[in-house]
């Protein structure tokens, strides 16, 4: 581990999340066994993947005296509520820069941010191109009133929040060496947004030697972002934190293809499956992320992308709440 030190973390996640078979999913594919890593265990409202994130950002917005947390993403974001709700934990102020129109109805991720009292500016799709740059501006405003802001970017997904994945991929190595024979991984497949849950799996992956393939399911854009934006920050997360081991492009497995009508947009054949997994499993999936990464795992199996002797590690990266937002689609009633 040469000179490699985890930066400091606030502890806000239930850690160890436990890992479960996926027994009657995975006996439906006729393919290889699933498991499941309960992320989206890591809290009720706190929940999520964004949690591991925020326990090293909000550190460390905490220890550079931070008032108001800011951050950005889609009007379900779910790392937008995750924030919203750690700050109020830890008494700060959420503040918001969501992407789109004020919708009618108050839903999901959306009700809970107001909940909490998280100030709300909405901005276009195209304004949002610079939502970094926004956010340094509120931060000027916010100084000139005597607060101290703080921007998280969109999913904290930088070096510093990737950590949090790297903190994952520790927790993974012990329970595969507790669970010999049981929990022996060939892959750690997840869902891909922006990118920071799958560098902290591959830098983690490599430093704790983990004998598994990263693989990431993009649910936006294409695989050829994905390889950039996570390279990116794993050249950051090598140079800040000084990880001793090199990463090449080759670590970076996109499974592209299933990002199906849009980001937070869903086919009746996705719909339909995360209906199912629930009725098999007693699972919740999301629309939006989860749900659209089980289902290219369920297609590529079908596919014979995988060994039966395989064992997957699928990672529950949370998500539950945007699914209320899409009740009407599931018409159940
Ligand atoms: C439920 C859920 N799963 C997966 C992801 C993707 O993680 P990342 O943004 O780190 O790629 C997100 C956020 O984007 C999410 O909210």
């Amino acid at each position: 581990m040469g000179d490699f030190n985890f930066p400091e973390r606030i502890p806000l996640a239930n850690l160890p999340t436990r890992i479960e078979k996926m027994e009657r999913l995975a006996k439906h594919l006729g393919g290889p066994m699933i498991y499941v890593k309960r992320d989206d265990l890591t809290g009720a409202a706190l929940s999520g993947n964004k949690v591991r994130k925020l326990e090293f950002v909000l550190q460390d917005a905490l220890n550079k005296g931070a008032t108001t947390v800011l951050t950005c993403g889609g009007v379900q974001s779910n790392h937008c509520r995750a924030t919203a709700v750690a700050a109020r934990r830890l008494g700060l102020r959420p503040l918001l820069l969501l992407r789109g129109e004020k919708p009618e109805r108050c839903e999901g991720n959306l009700f809970m941010d107001g909940m909490l009292g998280a100030e709300v500016r909405y901005v276009t799709p195209e304004q949002y191109e610079a939502a970094d740059d926004i956010m340094a501006g509120i931060i000027e405003e916010l100084e000139s009133k005597g607060e101290v802001g703080y921007a998280i970017p969109e999913g904290a997904s930088n070096a510093l929040g990737a950590m949090g994945y790297v903190n994952a991929a520790r927790e993974i190595s012990e329970q595969m060496h507790a669970n010999p024979g049981e929990f022996d991984f060939d892959y750690i497949v997840h869902a891909t947004g922006s990118g920071g849950t799958g560098a902290g799996l591959i830098a983690g992956a490599e430093l704790f030697n983990l004998p598994c393939r990263v693989l990431g399911v993009n649910v936006c854009r294409d695989e050829q972002y994905f390889v950039n934006k996570i390279g990116g920050i794993l050249a950051d997360v090598r140079r800040t934190y000084n990880v001793p081991v090199e990463f090449t492009g080759d670590g970076i497995e996109i499974i592209d293809g299933y990002v199906g009508r849009g980001y937070g947009l869903n086919t009746p054949e996705e719909l339909a499956f995360i209906r199912m997994a629930a009725e098999m499993e007693g699972l919740f999936f999301d629309g939006t992320y989860t749900g659209k990464a089980l289902f290219a795992l369920a297609d590529q199996i079908k596919k014979g992308r995988f060994d039966k002797r395989d064992k997957i590690l699928f990672i529950h990266t949370g998500g539950i709440f945007s699914l209320f937002a899409k009740c009407s689609e599931f018409a159940l009633c």
